[in-house]
Formats: structure tokens, sequence, C-alpha cells
């Protein structure tokens, strides 16, 4: 005999209004759940610069926000067919391949994220700005405020960034950040700066996108909006052990002495370029790392984290905002499927589907770094470079198809799943002593 039947839509409640955070809203959104936002900030910078978006997230983002979504982030990248991958010394082109290989569209976070702002405002989803949440409760769920306003869901995202909250009731731990042995020197400014001078103007007058390796180091260089914006960044190995010390922010203002030093032989066109920079705008920016996390989901199964709060990329993969949205995309599945009277189902057969894939995508970027930090000293050893060496490999992520693979695999991995709630006993993610799950 059917009970009394609820068929209030599912509530979720979404921590952080980033870029994982809006796609999320997006992707519940769509499922016809009943979505809140809650973002700290009272209001957003335009804060960042390079920030690729491949074809694996827009076709999601698509299906949610139509074509004219489609077409506003496309237009933000760039527009350049190729890029060309060059040698420190002298910029003699190594290799070149198509951007769409590569990153995807490059464009400006901050650009892509006000797209990403506006879709959820057009889909009707309210978007609580300067509300921070403070506490939990697990069992519920609800999250508490910074005003002490206590808001109850059926599910609660924490799609709060790289220094999530979330993720400490999630792990029951504070997660501290490694340092990866790398570190950014970054600048974005007008591609003005670059015009008056016939040694590098010619790297502002069209939209271009050329990388330069050299040895534990390389430069990435994006010009967007056919010249009026420029983009450097220089990434280099640590040596200090001081060096190596984390404050993790993406603010911290660079010394432009010491990107001087770094760019010692390096091919003078570029040099030239970057010392266009004016000095207020060089950030150095410490890469983090941390260890792939035992579980994404509370002991609850009611809190779930998405995006950098569980799976941080590193720049080389140019996948962070892309894997959030794949992320977005099966949950939201996931929570239709189990339905409102199985969020623990939902919850811990997501992070099973996710896992294996944002591992792919996270090593990608530590293996494009590593391949061309080294290919200078394999050619040293007398060894032509092969071009298809120093190439990136991202196309294969891009024909992946987040909702098609959750269709196919939800009955194999849910079953499993039921299981493992069923005994009370479920499989860790990651077994932190041992070796990633990589294979899927
Ligand atoms: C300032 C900044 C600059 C970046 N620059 C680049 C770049 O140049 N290139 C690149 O590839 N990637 C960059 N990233 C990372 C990239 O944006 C992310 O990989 C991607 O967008 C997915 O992030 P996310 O939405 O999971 O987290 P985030 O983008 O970090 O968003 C998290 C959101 O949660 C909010 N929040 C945190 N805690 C709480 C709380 N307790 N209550 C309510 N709200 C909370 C934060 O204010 C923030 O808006 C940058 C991120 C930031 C924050
Ligand atoms: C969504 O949730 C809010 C807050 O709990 C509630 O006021 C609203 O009526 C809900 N909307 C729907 C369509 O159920």
């Amino acid at each position: 005999m059917a009970e009394t039947q609820d068929d209030t839509p599912l509530k979720v409640i979404v921590i952080g209004a980033g870029l994982g955070g809006c796609a999320t809203a997006l992707a519940l959104h769509h499922q016809n759940f009943n979505v809140s936002v809650y973002e700290k900030l009272p209001r957003f910078k335009r804060l960042g610069d390079s920030l690729g978006l491949g074809e694996n997230a827009l076709k999601l983002l698509r299906r949610w926000g139509g074509q004219r979504l489609y077409d506003r982030l496309t237009e933000i990248g760039n527009q350049a067919p190729d890029m060309q991958i060059r040698r420190w010394s002298d910029g003699k082109v190594l290799a070149q391949q198509p951007l769409m290989d590569m990153a995807g569209y490059i464009g400006h976070r901050g650009d892509y994220h006000e797209v990403f702002l506006q879709a959820v405002r057009d889909a009707g989803i309210e978007i609580q700005m300067g509300r921070e949440v403070v506490g939990f409760d697990e069992e519920g769920p609800s999250v508490r405020l910074k005003d002490g306003e206590v808001v109850e869901a059926d599910v609660v995202v924490g799609a709060d960034g790289i220094k999530s909250k979330a993720r400490e009731l999630v792990l029951g731990f504070k997660d501290h950040p490694r340092s990866s042995g790398y570190s950014c020197f970054r600048a974005y400014f007008p591609g003005l700066h670059l015009k008056e001078d016939p040694a590098c103007r010619d790297l502002a007058d069209h939209d271009c996108v050329n990388i330069w390796i050299g040895d534990d180091t390389h430069v990435v260089q994006n010009t967007l909006r056919g010249g009026e914006e420029f983009n450097w960044i220089l990434t280099r190995k640590l040596s200090h052990e001081k060096d190596m010390e984390i404050t993790e922010s993406w603010f911290q203002e660079g010394d432009l002495e010491e990107v001087w030093r770094c760019i010692e032989g390096l091919d003078p066109h570029m040099v030239a370029a970057i010392k266009k920079t004016p000095s207020d705008k060089v950030l150095d920016w410490k890469i983090c790392y941390r260890d792939p996390l035992p579980t994404w989901v509370s002991k609850s199964h009611k809190i779930v984290l998405l995006g950098d709060s569980c799976h941080p990329h590193l720049p080389t993969s140019a996948q962070g905002a892309s894997q959030a949205t794949e992320s977005a995309a099966v949950l939201a599945i996931c929570l239709k499927f189990a339905g409102k009277n199985d969020i623990p189902l939902a919850t811990r057969t997501y992070e099973k589907l996710r896992f294996a894939r944002t591992r792919q995508s996270q090593t990608n970027g530590e293996d494009l770094r590593d391949r061309w930090h080294s290919a200078l000293k394999l050619a040293n050893e007398g060894k032509e470079i092969d071009p298809e060496s120093v190439k990136m490999r991202n196309r294969p992520l891009y024909a992946f198809d987040a909702e098609a693979d959750t269709l196919q695999r939800w009955h194999t991995v849910s079953s499993q799943v039921a299981e493992e709630l069923r005994a009370g006993q479920i499989t860790p993610l990651f077994q932190v002593a041992g070796k990633a799950a990589v294979s899927s």
C-alpha cells in the first residue's frame, strides 16, 4: 500500500557559488530539484587568469543552459586554432597542436564565472551572497549560517573550494596542503603594454597561445580578445626549503626581481613581453598538492564534496572547472535515480563513479609537467625531441559524456554500493598508505 506520498522536490543546499557550485546548481535544477546556493563573499571580483573549459564540460552545460549558454562560453575562449610548444632558449617550435586538443577553450576565469552566475540566475535559482556557512548538522542535514540561521535540506553539497570547511566535516580532520615542489608566477594585464615594442608586439596583435619549455621550468603565454589582454604563467621547480613553505593563496604578490632571475636564458622574444609586466600585476602562486581523499561523503552520507574541495587540479591539467562540472552532472543523476528516500545510495555511488576519472585528469597534469620539464634534458643527451612527447594529451578526456556514463554504470556500481551500505562497510576511495586506485 502506498504510504503518504511526499512529492515535494528534493531539497539541496549548495555551499559556494564558484564555477563548481554554479554547475551543481544548474545540474540539480535541470532535474527539478529545489536548490539554494549560499556564497560567503558579498560580491565577486574578476579574479584569476587563464582557465580551460573542455568539451567534456561544455556539452553538459549546453544541455542545462541551452545553445545560448554554450555560445557565450565558447566566445570567451582563445580563438586561435593552434598553439605552439617551443624551446626555452630560442623559441624554436618543437610541436604544434590544436587548442581543442589541449585545454579546450582557454579564457579568463572571471569571465567564465560571470556567465556561469548569470546562467544560474536565468534558471531562477537564488544565490544568497554574503552568507557564509559556519556549521553543520550531519544528520539533519542542515547548515548554520554566520548570522545564526539554520537551513535544512535533504542533501548538502560542499562546493566550497580548496580551503573547504565541508571537507573538514567529511574527513573529521583538517587536510593540510603539501607543496607540489613547484610554484607559478603569473600576470594578466592589457596587451597595450606590448604594443610599443617591436620585439614583442606581435604577441599582442591576435589571439595566440605559446609555451616555452625548459629544464624544470615552463612558461605559458595566452593572448585574449584579439590582443586586448595578455597573460603569462611561469612555472618553476622550487629548490629552497624556505620556498616550499606553504601559503595557499591566490593573491600573494610576486617579486619581479625573482621573475627576472627565472627568465634568464629564455627566448628574448618572450623576455621582452614579460618585461612589460606592470609591477603590481605579478602574483606568486605556490602550487599546492593534496593527497586523494579516502571519502567525499560524510558519515551520515548526506553531505558531499564536489569540485576543488575534493578533486583540485594542477594548472597543467587544465581541467579543474571541467571536472567540477562533470561531478555536478553525475551527482544530479545519482540523486534522481536513487530517489529522495535513498540519499546514501546516491552520494556513495556518486563518489565511486567519479573517483577514478578525476584521478586520471589530475595525474594527466603531473605527467605533462614532467614531460615538459625533462624534454630538453633528453635532447641534450643527443636525442631529437619527438613532437608527440611534449604534446598535451587531454583530447581523450573530451569525448567523455558524464551523464551517459552514469546511465551506463549506475546499475552495477549502485548495486555494489547497496551491498556496502547494508553491511555498514564503505570501501574507502583511496588507501592513504597504499597505492591509488587509478584504474576504472
Ligand atoms: C581566486 C581564484 C582564482 C583562481 N584562478 C584560477 C586560474 O587562474 N586558473 C584556473 O584554472 N583555476 C583557477 N582557480 C580554480 C578554479 O576556479 C577551480 O578549479 C574551479 O572553478 C572549480 O572550483 P570550485 O567551484 O570547486 O571552487 P572555488 O572556485 O574555490 O569556489 C568556492 C566558492 O565557495 C565559497 N565558499 C567557501 N567557503 C564557504 C562557506 N563556508 N560558506 C559559503 N561559501 C563559501 C568561496 O567564496 C568560493 O566562491 C581559481 C580559484 C580561485 C578561488
Ligand atoms: C524550495 O525550498 C524553499 C525553502 O525550503 C521553500 O520555501 C520552497 O517552497 C521550495 N520550493 C518548492 C518548489 O518546493
